[in-house]
């Protein structure tokens, strides 16, 4: 793969997780494009495009409008500066977001969802929808959170999904592996949480539960870690990280448990 197109996969990947625009280092790829004549300069801001707006991804599950308007007008304006050309198409995405949002202002009041996904691997994605409000439906759902910063080994790996609520339902069937992210924020959860990990941990032998939690309040961090002690729930391992998704955005501190029965 030639640097060029590196870079471009670089952007790509960025654009499809929402990653601030401001934070985006367009530097590298301004570079490059003005060393190129002008029919691969056309050909190489098609790419950017094809990349990124009219992904194929995008298509179906697009990141905000506002977000693809700041976007283009930060790509357009980086062509500019170092006085390029640039290709009507970018021109035209651009106009036609601008068009898009006049018409959802028309509509406002009602919520709206956009979508972030997640490159983990070459053939692997992973696109979540979501909400731009921390708090929706009256829960913390329907937004990433911190914790979310790390991947696993997914290879050979089976993966199923069951809605399981920690205060009223049970762990119908055995699992070898138990990821929480971003749960241990309230203390009036944490007591159903505990019971339901060891209960999730109880199904089968050496079944592994991995809780990631951002700290944000030690006493809350405190709680969950007495409430695993007087479970019977052994902390195994512990990892401790600090995170930040981009430079504009607050650092956190998340810590990795490994529990076990
Ligand atoms: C801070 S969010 C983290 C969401 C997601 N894991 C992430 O990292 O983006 C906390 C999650 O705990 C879930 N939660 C809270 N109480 C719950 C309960 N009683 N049963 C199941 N899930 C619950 C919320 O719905 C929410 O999705």
């Amino acid at each position: 793969m030639t640097a060029m197109t590196e870079e471009i996969q670089k952007l790509s990947k960025r654009f499809l997780k929402m990653y601030p625009v401001k934070d985006i280092d367009l530097k590298l790829m301004m570079n490059n494009l003005s060393k190129l004549d002008y029919d691969d300069s056309m050909e190489y801001q098609e790419k950017l495009l094809r990349s990124t707006i009219h992904h194929p991804i995008v298509q179906k599950y697009p990141p905000t409008i506002l977000y693809r308007q700041r976007f283009l007008k930060r790509l357009i304006t980086e062509i500019e500066d170092i006085n390029l050309e640039v290709i009507d198409s970018l021109y035209k995405a651009y106009t036609n977001l601008l068009s898009q949002e006049n018409r959802n202002t028309e509509n406002s009041g009602s919520i709206s969802y956009c979508y972030k996904t997640y490159c983990l691997a070459p053939e692997l994605t992973i696109t979540l929808k979501e909400t731009q409000n921390i708090i929706s439906e009256g829960t913390t759902g329907m937004f990433t959170w911190q914790s979310d910063g790390f991947s696993i080994p997914y290879k050979d790996t089976r993966v199923s999904v069951k809605r399981l609520d920690w205060t009223s339902d049970h762990v119908q069937s055995s699992c070898d592996i138990v990821l929480a992210a971003d749960v241990v924020y309230d203390t009036e959860i944490i007591f159903p949480l505990v019971l339901i990990l060891k209960e999730a941990l109880g199904k089968s032998d050496g079944a592994t539960a991995y809780v990631a939690s951002t700290i944000r309040n030690q006493d809350t961090f405190n709680c969950f870690r007495n409430a695993l002690v007087s479970n019977n729930v052994k902390v195994k391992s512990e990892s401790h990280h600090a995170y930040q998704e981009s430079p504009s955005q607050q650092k956190s501190f998340i810590i990795i448990m490994k529990l076990m029965l």
